[in-house]
């Protein structure tokens, strides 16, 4: 066991030792969350607080490989510009020695109480689970409290990723669990200080509300409010490929109904994934001071062709997702890239009423490695249309069966590999290409696809073409500003 200081100074001094390495990267991205060397995976403590936004990640700072995970930190006026902060927290403690694994944060009496899991592996190599509590007065300085909750009965150490919240003059915290039977579940527990917890029982999980079967470990519940309509996201571990969907290692989505919190149970529908594409992992919310709820996601997922990452031969892995404000509109959930995004526009390029059909369209200044591009399909009378973007990520709708497919070359070899998702219709298209990542979010954000891309940094084409009949679309595009 090392202490906060060695471990921190550790930390520094591999990034310090590696930044030349890591900078030299064509594929460092210019506008996401980034680790400065070493592994992030998940958001985590998103949070507004004494005027700024603060979201911290899981890091591990000595490999590309996960590990004994610190908080990493970073700071931002406007959600769109970052600032590194000292690293948050560091597994230090006895309780939290093998990782301080996900968690979240809260403002209470001015000050922000962090809640994460501490991952201990005892000397029979065997998992510990502790929820653990860290206060700070300003933000940056944490102080470690120890551990508020310890795995109950019926549960195995798959217990972790504390979400707290507060509705009606009470705090609750939503888990990520698995039962003695390895089915997954979210478990609720109370408190009225923070610091003593009471279990109150499984909100939803497989065995419950009429789901089956649904993951062997529920991870990174979250569990907030939108319009009126409860939405529980969570991740399960387990479920098998089904037709479009589930085609990811793990899966990442939201369950929406009532919740009755005097009973702790969960009237809801089905799981509905939240992004369709490769990359989109363990996304947690928060509600600003304007009342928006915003998202963001880990653009990766455990063990999903890491070791082929192009990025590890630079000693680095994995970035966050743009942030995505939340909506609910006519039984839809819907993700729209926040607003703030368009500080970052520049060159702004417009091309109205251009008619696609089966010779590639080629538009002036349309292309790039990093840009914003908006497609506003005015007319569709064609089989099908598709957006060929770089070397091999191609944007395809299938008009006649209905179907919406991103495309992009596998990381290593020379395939090409596809995530596919059911659309009705296609209205517009937002894409956000960055030099290694695409998001893509199609009818005002009804759907999204987020990926990495590793292709070509050279081929900076954009192509369009319709099949069997023509589309009349308006082309926005910005080049979008270095902020990393
Ligand atoms: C999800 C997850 C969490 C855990 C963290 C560890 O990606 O496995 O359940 O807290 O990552 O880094």
């Amino acid at each position: 066991k090392q202490s906060f200081s060695e471990l921190k100074q550790r930390a520094y001094k591999n990034i310090d030792d590696r930044k030349k390495t890591v900078a030299g990267d064509p594929y460092r991205l210019h506008f996401h969350i980034m680790p400065l060397v070493g592994l992030l995976n998940d958001p985590n403590g998103f949070v507004f607080y004494k005027g700024k936004y603060h979201m911290f990640y899981q890091w591990n700072p000595f490999q590309t490989e996960h590990g004994a995970k610190f908080w990493g930190h970073a700071v931002s006026d406007d959600l769109v510009h970052w600032e590194e902060a000292p690293i948050a927290l560091a597994p230090d403690q006895d309780y939290d020695k093998n990782g301080c694994y996900s968690g979240s944060a809260v403002v209470f009496m001015e000050k922000l109480y962090v809640f994460y899991t501490g991952n201990v592996k005892n000397e029979h190599g065997k998992r510990e689970s502790y929820q653990c509590l860290a206060v700070s007065e300003d933000g940056i300085h944490f102080e470690k409290k120890g551990p508020v909750i310890h795995v109950p009965g019926g549960y195995t150490a798959h217990f972790r990723d504390p979400k707290v919240f507060e509705k009606d003059g009470q705090w609750y915290m939503v888990l990520g669990a698995q039962t003695e039977n390895e089915q997954g579940e979210a478990v609720v527990y109370t408190s009225s200080d923070l610091e003593n917890w009471s279990f109150q029982g499984a909100l939803a999980g497989s065995g419950h509300n009429g789901l089956k079967d649904f993951g062997y470990m529920w991870e990174c519940p979250d569990l907030f409010e939108l319009n009126g309509h409860e939405i529980l996201v969570v991740c399960p571990q387990g479920l098998s490929p089904k037709g479009f969907e589930y085609n990811n290692i793990f899966q990442s989505g939201y369950f929406t109904g009532k919740v009755d919190y005097e009973k702790v149970s969960f009237e809801h529908r089905n799981f509905v994934e939240l992004d369709r594409g490769f990359d989109f992992y363990a996304p947690q919310t928060t509600e600003d001071a304007s009342g928006r709820r915003i998202l963001v996601g880990w653009m990766g997922n455990a063990d999903d062709g890491e070791s082929t990452h192009p990025t590890i031969k630079y000693e680095w892995i994995h970035a966050l997702t743009l942030p995505r404000e939340l909506q609910w509109k006519e039984g839809k959930l819907l993700q729209h890239p926040v607003e703030e995004l368009q500080l970052l526009r520049e060159d702004e390029i417009q091309h109205t009423g251009v008619v696609v059909s089966e010779e590639a369209v080629v538009l002036p200044r349309v292309n790039g490695q990093v840009f914003e591009l908006e497609i506003a399909i005015k007319n569709l009378a064609a089989a099908s249309f598709s957006v060929e973007i770089g070397e091999k990520s191609t944007f395809h709708y299938d008009a006649k069966a209905q179907v919406c497919t991103f495309q992009r070359g596998a990381f290593s070899g020379n395939s090409v590999e596809s995530r596919h998702c059911v659309l009705e219709s296609l209205q517009n298209i937002r894409i956000f290409k960055d030099t290694s990542s695409i998001e893509i979010f199609i009818n005002n954000g009804e759907e999204v696809f987020t990926s990495r891309v590793f292709e070509d940094p050279a081929i900076e084409r954009v192509y369009f073409f319709a099949k069997d009949g023509h589309v009349t679309m308006d082309v926005q595009k910005w080049s979008i500003r270095r902020v990393t």
